[in-house]
């Protein structure tokens, strides 16, 4: 049976349901709650069946789901959750190495994870996140039902997002590394410049091994962590000063210049760098990590399009229908999802309607394998759609920006837009 806990009754205290097999743990993670005047507990269970049970009597803000435990692990009562109790944010628990859970819980509608064991820090700052964003979501589908309602008026009492979002962000993500991200980020980006799409931002979160600096030749030596190093006080113009000169008149975020530094950019930070970048540019480029990285996974919560990268192997096949499988569980609408297909490690003839078939999903963008000319521009540190404009590569790529900036191409290459930003933020014609 799970224990109900006595809770105060205030209005804006976050309720949390706490599922974990181990009385102890249980325990532990009620007394560290119990310091909190904005958390209070209101039941523990002790299998994920209960806490079903538990979750749909009591409606808790938030639910801590342990994963291993008898009768109905964390997945399935996460999963039944998603179903039963959509209202119900789930955050996952699992144990380090817990990898493939990782994923299966991502894929089950939880709405984050903690990696045990996690800090006080940790725990509180995922619980009061999480109940954020579920607030913005009520708030977001008030708004949307006022709209379609044809109600120019937002509810009473509903907040109005108070700074207009002009960029459309593009993420560059893939199942596995190798697959061509980085050069179809960087000469998306500056294709993007190159058709006339406006300011253009290419943002590096691939913050282990991030290597757009390299590819582009930038060594600017300022980077996402001079942000993180000064979140509390991010402006405009701070953020203008670290971004880096790319070719065409791009501007960019450099990722950590070592790897560990890359672990003390939080999902907040990337909000908060997001939040400025998104008012000064028209469109943002996303160049990431692993599919399963915390920013990456910021990211696609932030992105109109989401660019899957597959490459031409068995295994990047298996990782493509995973992740394609992956946003459509995390809710990403079919319509921002685009497959691109690079076959720059094709070993076999390929057929792109068994590869439809397989993925289940129409190949918006085929890229040819072009080693020779990707490899000189690697080399010399030029985009191929600036070094090499003929080639097929670049061509493909160019009209995947005119696609992705539609505007642009129809109000010609210097509407007044354009000029307007040219004025601001540091923008390069
Ligand atoms: N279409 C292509 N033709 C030739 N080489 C390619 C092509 N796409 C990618 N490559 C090469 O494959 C390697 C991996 O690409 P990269 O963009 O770094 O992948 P990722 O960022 O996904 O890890 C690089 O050496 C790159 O130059
Ligand atoms: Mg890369």
């Amino acid at each position: 049976m799970p224990t109900e806990v006595a809770a105060p009754a205030t209005g804006d205290v976050i309720r949390v349901l706490i599922v974990d097999d181990i009385a102890s743990t249980r325990e532990n993670l009620q007394k560290l709650l119990a310091f909190e005047d904005d958390i209070s507990v209101v039941a523990t269970a002790g299998n994920g069946r209960e806490g079903v049970e538990a979750a749909r009597q009591l409606s808790p803000h938030v639910v801590l789901m342990d994963v291993n435990m008898p009768v109905m692990d964390g997945i399935e009562a996460t999963e039944t959750l998603a179903v039963e109790a959509p209202q119900c944010p789930v955050v996952i628990m699992s144990v380090q190495g817990e990898r493939d859970y990782l994923r299966r819980a991502m894929q089950s509608g939880a709405r984050a994870f903690l990696i045990k064991p996690f800090s006080g820090d940790e725990l509180l700052s995922s619980i009061r996140r999480v109940h954020e964003l579920e607030g913005k979501k009520g708030t977001y589908l008030r708004q949307l039902q006022a709209a379609s309602a044809g109600s120019a008026q937002v509810a009473a009492g509903t907040p109005v997002p108070s700074r207009g979002r002009v960029a459309e962000v593009h993420l560059v993500m893939a199942g596995k590394g190798g697959c061509g991200k980085s050069l179809l980020a960087t000469n998306l980006a500056t294709a993007l410049r190159m058709e006339g799409a406006g300011r253009v931002c290419l943002v590096d979160l691939d913050l282990q091994f991030g290597d757009v600096g390299v590819l582009l030749n930038l060594s600017h030596g300022r980077t996402i962590s001079d942000l993180v190093d000064s979140a509390q006080s991010l402006d405009a113009e701070f953020v203008d000063e670290v971004l880096a000169d790319g070719p065409e008149g791009l501007r960019v975020l450099l990722a950590p210049l070592s790897p560990e530094l890359g672990d003390l950019v939080r999902a907040e930070h990337i909000r908060g760098i997001f939040d400025i970048l998104s008012r000064e540019f028209d469109h943002i480029v996303v160049d990431s990590g692993g599919p399963f990285a915390e920013p990456t996974l910021e990211s696609i919560d932030l992105a109109d399009h989401v660019l899957v990268l597959g490459a031409l192997n068995i295994p990047a096949i298996k990782n493509t229908k995973l992740l394609l499988k992956t946003l459509d569980s995390l809710k990403v609408a079919p319509d921002r999802v685009m497959v691109v297909v690079n076959h720059h490690d094709a070993h076999a003839a390929y057929d792109r309607g068994s590869i439809e078939e397989n993925l289940r999903s129409p190949v918006a963008l085929e890229l040819p394998s072009e080693a020779k000319l990707v490899g000189a521009s690697v080399h010399r540190a030029v985009p191929v759609v600036v070094g090499s404009p003929d080639s097929e590569v670049a061509r493909r790529i160019r009209a995947l920006a005119r696609r992705l900036a539609p505007q642009a191409v129809a109000a010609g290459s210097d509407d007044g837009r354009r000029a307007a930003g040219a004025r601001r933020f540091g923008f390069r014609r």
